[in-house]
């Protein structure tokens, strides 16, 4: 069957959980060259995929390893459910960008652009000297175009149909996915969204989702802890 799904990552701030938020803010060009700038300074990554393929689990591995790093989850970006679109067959439209407040999620991101080494979730064993990694983990994140320019890796989780299907009928969501909504939503917007990054052009590096955890930490940590280093060269050759 064909490959699941799991969302990209890069670094950044969640301030509340779940399929609850609301509020915006403004992301004018004007910051997003600032960010432009300000990402060759410090590490972005973001870390995409199918729903389940271990997003979130990697992120959070991710954070506790690497110094002065912070995870924004996009999960923390939905609408609360009265402002979410239902289908003819009843199905809430969770699995599209309409139904995440991104101006949020961006005035997240830019918070932590100001601040990176202030970040209230940046992990504490992080020192001054250390640069700064936003990781930023969600399941729409290459389908958003203000996002196109920011990261410097990006990865996206596959795993397959089966697996994908099994592992979300072992999670409760809120509110709990219906019967028939794997089908009816979330594997053929998952399809849809795939289709569309099929044209980008900047690399996605692909990871395995059916690998163990461990395997998949020690592969992302390594990379990580390469870009870190050219980072480190550049900064003081600069
Ligand atoms: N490498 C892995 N191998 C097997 N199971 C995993 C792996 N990574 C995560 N899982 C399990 O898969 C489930 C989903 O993991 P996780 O929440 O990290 O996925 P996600 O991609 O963030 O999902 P969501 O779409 O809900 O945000 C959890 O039960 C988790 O324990
Ligand atoms: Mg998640």
């Amino acid at each position: 069957m064909s490959q699941g799904y799991c969302r990209g990552w890069r670094v950044r701030i969640p301030e509340s959980s779940g399929r609850e938020q609301a509020t915006g803010y403004q992301t004018g060009g004007h910051r997003l060259q600032k960010w432009q700038q300000e990402m060759r300074e410090s590490p972005l990554n973001r870390d995409t995929g199918v729903t389940n393929g271990g997003k979130t689990t990697l992120a959070k591995k991710l954070q506790k390893h690497l110094p002065n790093c912070s995870v924004i989850s996009q999960d923390d970006f939905f609408k609360p459910q009265s402002e979410i679109e239902t289908d003819t067959n009843g199905f809430l439209q969770y699995d599209v960008l309409e139904a995440l407040n991104m101006e949020k999620m961006m005035s997240a991101i830019s918070r932590w652009m100001e601040s990176p080494r202030h970040s209230p979730v940046s992990t504490d064993s992080g020192s001054t000297e250390e640069i700064p990694i936003l990781i930023i983990e969600g399941f729409l994140l290459f389908n958003y175009k203000p996002l196109d320019a920011l990261w410097n890796r990006s990865y996206f989780l596959t795993i397959p149909y089966e697996e994908c299907k099994r592992r979300r009928s072992t999670r409760v969501y809120e509110p709990p996915d219906v019967p028939g909504y794997f089908d009816g939503h979330v594997w053929p917007m998952y399809l849809k969204h795939r289709q569309e990054i099929e044209n980008i052009t900047w690399e996605i590096i692909y990871l395995d989702g059916t690998k163990s955890e461990e395997d998949l930490f020690s592969q992302v940590y390594e990379e990580l802890k390469q870009e870190l280093a050219k980072h480190k060269c550049l900064q003081v050759t600069t």
